[in-house]
């Protein structure tokens, strides 16, 4: 696709496109998803539980995870993005209700090691330049025994969903997207070549058992459609 390669170029097309698309993320991403986004959020905000001292929500976006983080027993949570647009509505929504929003970018974090008893992110380590990198920073921001959550979507194991799934990423989503966000069909049509080069349930997991994340477990969300791994430093 135009405007996605190389490094800076990726975080570049990454930036303008959710600055477009920031003012209708909430509904477009909901319609989408037939509203089930706000189980799986709230699934894995559930598991912030006896890690929630203080949190780091990564790629916040408009703040969907981070408000649920701390409806579901965090103490403080940080919500970070390096795109302005989206903080900004994030912060309109959720800015007086404690999430505390700020500007940044993932995989260069400015925060000292050891800082987060948990750290989360939700539908956009598809989105990063380097995976691994940003994992790492995780892990290097994250308290001894902290905990990492990583929302996304997965790639069902049944071949029939697989390709059910895949045909309404690549042909029905776009659609729906210009019809209901503002430069819709171009996140739209990002999403499922996001998809396709993301290492989802198997590859994330070995990402994080070679930087030596502990107790790892990957639950499968809506058939394997959307998937969460946890782990501990
Ligand atoms: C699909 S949205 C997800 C937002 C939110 N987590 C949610 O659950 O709705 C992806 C977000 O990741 C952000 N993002 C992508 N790459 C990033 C990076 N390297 N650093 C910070 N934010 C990034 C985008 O700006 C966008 O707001």
């Amino acid at each position: 696709m135009d405007g996605i390669d190389g490094k800076t170029g990726k975080a570049r097309y990454i930036q303008s496109m959710f600055t477009d698309l920031s003012e209708s993320y909430d509904v477009a991403s909901t319609t989408i998803a037939f509203n089930k986004d706000r189980e799986w959020r709230d699934f894995a905000a559930s598991l912030v539980d006896g890690c929630g001292e203080k949190v780091l929500d990564l790629c916040c976006g408009t703040g969907e995870l981070s408000i649920r983080l701390l409806q579901k027993g965090a103490g403080r949570v940080f919500a970070f993005d390096f795109c302005r647009a989206m903080v900004r509505e994030g912060k309109e929504k959720y800015g007086l209700k404690g999430v505390n929003f700020g500007v940044g970018d993932a995989e260069k974090l400015p925060f000292p090691d050891e800082t987060f008893t948990c750290v989360s992110v939700a539908f956009a380590l598809r989105n990063v330049s380097n995976i691994k990198k940003t994992l790492l920073e995780m892990k290097r921001v994250l308290k001894k025994d902290g905990r990492i959550i990583i929302l996304d979507l997965g790639k069902p194991r049944s071949a029939l969903i697989r390709k059910s799934y895949y045909c309404y990423f690549y042909y029905i989503a776009p659609l729906l997207g210009s019809f209901f966000a503002k430069n819709g069909a171009r996140a739209y049509t990002y999403l499922p070549h996001s998809l396709k080069n993301y290492p989802a349930q198997e590859g994330i997991k070995k990402l994080m058992e070679e930087i030596d994340f502990k107790d790892i477990q990957v639950y499968d969300l809506t058939k394997g459609i959307v998937s969460v791994h946890v782990g501990n430093k």
